[in-house]
């Protein structure tokens, strides 16, 4: 079948890509002329694992096609998917500006029906919105066209998004209309064979599933990292007792690892758009608030361990960071506690030496030619003559250390490890001072402390 998808972004390109690999037509439009003629020839934007091959092939067999004209892209899919961005307003809310210029785009140039699939993540009531804008485009032009819109939200995690689209848990699609089903079954049939996948439901509860996901999973996170804390401070080690609960089938192992706390697009954005509905229904929503609230003290925990580490003096320090995405796998620094970090160090007059597999580009531009920021080419010649080493991101690469020529390379053995990625006596027994997220540290077990 002919689809169109509006924003060639991360959802758009991995949604388009995906559908015209599984047999579809698909056309992505986006406004930006300079990335769609980047994309035509085959160049992305972003790192995805596994787009770039899919974008190539897909084009080259002419199943995908990309263009800027709204007329074209409106004209060609029955289905018109809009993955444009919902970036937060000043006060955490949802913007809906592009979304709903997409729709007004929609009702200006179709001519026949036409299905209208939110996919972007949006508040729940948008899609009545978005209908609205398009019966309202149309009756200024003076036509009457019959369209629907429904929800389906996206799932897909950074790093893997290709096989969460195609080997998704589920497939949510929000209509109560029987031709939506019946499209929507059509366009997802090549990854719906093995199990029923698809869940249709009524339009809102859709929306919400999306937000109560993201939500769920960043509660998840920040109790953990409660627990943490608390373990930290207890003298127990949340390692031993992340496995103890996890054991539990009703808690399970996913979704429960302590660290420096969530970053990306979704998490924060999405806990702090569902906060602001909730408040604005009159319905403050106390979890999703303490959730946030402490996600954000953990982001600030990596600087705190510094600080002590070095006795509150970190000016003239210099800091090694491994890792500087939100996560492995990825080159995104939305978010991400590694920027937390650099900020907090530079403001206390310390330099930062940084090392990412895949983010390097993506901090030289965010930070440009900052005097205390130097990145280089190599995890180990981030430590030659540092103070401390810091790990913010969870890259497979880091997890293989020489702790004794870590020791000699090092000006300062100190090591603040914000994923846990290393057994505690083994860092200890090489002489160098750990500090990891809720397992005791080098200063409460009475090792010298640095200087
Ligand atoms: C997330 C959702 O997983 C996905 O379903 C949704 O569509 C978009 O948001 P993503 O942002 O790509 O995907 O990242 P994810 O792998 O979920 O990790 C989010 C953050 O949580 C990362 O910063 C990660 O480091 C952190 N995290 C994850 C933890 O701190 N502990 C954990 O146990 C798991």
């Amino acid at each position: 079948m002919r689809i169109t998808i509006f924003g060639t972004g991360y959802v758009g390109l991995v949604t388009g890509a995906c559908l015209a690999d599984a047999g579809h037509e698909v056309m992505c439009m986006d406004i930006d002329e300079h990335k769609v003629a980047r994309l035509k020839r085959g160049e992305i934007p972003i790192y995805e694992p596994g787009l770039e091959a899919l974008v190539t092939e897909n084009v080259t067999h002419g199943r995908l096609t990309f263009t800027t004209g709204a007329r074209e892209a409106v004209a060609f899919g029955t289905l018109q998917f809009i993955a444009v961005g919902t970036p937060p307003d000043e006060d955490g809310s949802a913007d809906l500006q592009y979304v709903l210029a997409v729709a007004r785009s929609i009702g200006e140039h179709m001519d026949a029906y036409k299905v209208v699939v939110d996919k972007s993540t949006v508040p729940v009531g948008t899609a009545d919105r978005v209908h609205e804008a398009i019966a309202e485009t149309l009756a200024g032009r003076g036509v009457e066209l019959p369209f629907d819109v429904c929800s389906n939200p996206e799932f897909l995690k950074e790093g893997a998004a290709i096989e969460d689209f195609t080997h998704g848990a589920r497939i949510v699609v929000g209509t109560d209309a029987e031709r939506v089903k019946t499209l929507m079954r059509e366009c997802y049939a090549p990854y719906n064979r093995r199990a029923e996948k698809l869940m249709f439901m009524d339009v809102r509860s859709a929306e919400l599933t999306k937000y109560a996901a993201n939500a769920m999973l960043a509660t998840k996170i920040s109790f953990m990292n409660e627990i943490a804390n608390l373990a930290e401070r207890l003298g127990a080690d949340v390692e031993n007792v992340r496995r103890g609960i996890g054991s539990d089938p009703r808690i399970g192992y996913h979704f429960i690892y302590p660290g420096c706390g969530y970053g990306g697009s979704c998490f924060p954005k999405d806990v702090q758009a569902l906060s602001r509905t909730a408040a604005q229904i009159g319905y403050p929503a106390q979890l999703l608030d303490a959730v946030e609230a402490v996600n954000e003290r953990q982001k600030a925990t990596l600087f705190a361990k510094l600080k002590q580490a070095f006795d509150g003096d970190l000016a003239g320090k210099v800091v090694a960071i491994w890792g500087l995405a939100f996560k492995p796998n990825t080159d995104d620094m939305r978010e991400a506690p590694s920027r937390a970090l650099m900020e907090a160090l530079w403001a206390a007059g310390a330099r930062v030496r940084a090392f990412d597999p895949e983010a390097m580009e993506e901090c030289a531009r965010l930070y440009g030619e900052h005097d205390d920021l130097t990145l280089v080419d190599a995890r180990d010649e981030a430590v030659v003559g540092a103070d401390a080493l810091v790990i913010c991101t969870e890259w497979k690469s880091f997890r293989t250390v020489d702790f004794a020529q870590l020791k000699q390379e090092l000006a300062t053995p100190v090591i603040v490890d914000g994923r846990n990625l290393f057994d505690p006596a083994a860092v200890r027994d090489a002489g160098l001072l750990y500090f990891a997220v809720g397992r005791g540290d080098s200063l409460n077990r009475d090792v010298p402390r640095a200087r």
